[in-house]
């Protein structure tokens, strides 16, 4: 039996300038999907996959982040002399119980390479999660669950991987992997000329700790930020890393039409909205 991944790093310091004016005084993480922000869709798969400390990198702006996981003495016992207690409920449990959160910020925003370099003091020398927020995977079991169930068997570095058209390679990292998923390589935003493959890197990665020393060596790369993927470049020539393609539907959130989808499919799945909804999109269609 491998170490449990306790630990879930998500890197929330990034500007989300395609969602301008909204991530003016908002963080892009705040942003919700039907009733819930997006971090803390990404909290609850970090739970279900068994993490109980939830590290997140911010920066600026992103005090919202902090009051939403924070509790409000103040709100719930209004929600309870009006009644509400569903709602209450709702409020209390936006954390369980025995989960705990860390904040970090990070200085500058000089890359996700960077970012989840800043979670190390407060990850430690465990293996640890990594959750980009903006990657929204709908999948009765989370994609870090699933992730974790791979680290218990093959006890290597994770990263979620799936298929893009070929002109899209050159807005993800890329894999060159072997038969058996084993990672060979791994390059940033190639062009689809020098692309090793068309199986492009998703916002979620399960690490281990000798991550953290190649990336202190991580000079800035691509987009003249330090990269997360130059760092796992350097993490192959000491250890395994698999590409993991899971299953569930991954949405872009971190622009406009993926955000969209997202919205219409998660109402498409709720009991209270897909009856209306359907009626008003035959409107349109
Ligand atoms: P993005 O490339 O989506 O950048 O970052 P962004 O700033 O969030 O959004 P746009 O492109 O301006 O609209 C990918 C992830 O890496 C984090 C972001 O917060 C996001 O979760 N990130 C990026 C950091 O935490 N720090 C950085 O220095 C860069």
């Amino acid at each position: 039996m491998k170490q449990p991944v306790r630990t879930a790093v998500f890197p929330v310091a990034g500007r989300g300038t395609r969602f301008l004016p909204a991530t003016k005084a908002m963080p892009k993480e705040m942003l919700p999907i039907i009733d819930r922000p997006l971090i803390q869709y990404a909290v609850e798969e970090a739970i279900a996959a068994g993490a109980n400390r939830m590290v997140f990198v911010t920066g600026s702006g992103k005090r919202a982040i902090e009051d939403h996981f924070d509790r409000d003495p103040e709100l719930e016992r209004a929600l309870d002399v009006s009644g509400k207690q569903d709602l209450l409920e709702v409020v209390k449990d936006i954390l369980p119980k025995g989960v705990s959160c860390v904040y970090i910020r990070q200085g500058e925003p000089l890359g996700l390479g960077h970012a989840v370099l800043c979670a190390r003091p407060a990850v430690g020398d465990e293996p640890f999660f990594v959750h980009l927020p903006d990657d929204l995977i709908r999948n009765g079991r989370g994609c870090l669950a699933q992730m974790a169930g791979h680290y218990q068997q093959h006890g290597a570095s994770v990263i979620a991987v799936e298929e893009v058209p070929l002109e899209h390679t050159s807005r993800y990292g890329i894999v060159d992997i072997d038969d058996n998923q084993v990672l060979k390589g791994i390059v940033e935003k190639p062009l689809p000329e020098n692309a090793p493959s068309t199986s492009a890197v998703v916002g979620r990665y399960l690490l281990t700790p000798a991550i953290f020393d190649c990336l202190e060596q991580t000079q800035p790369g691509a987009g003249g930020e330090i990269q997360i993927t130059d760092g796992i470049a350097d993490l192959l020539r000491e250890e395994q890393v698999y590409a993991f393609r899971f299953e569930g539907q991954r949405y872009d959130c971190g622009n406009k039409l993926g955000f969209l989808q997202a919205t219409i499919d998660f109402a498409m799945a709720d009991p209270d909205l897909e009856s209306p909804l359907r009626r008003y999109l035959r409107t349109l269609l």
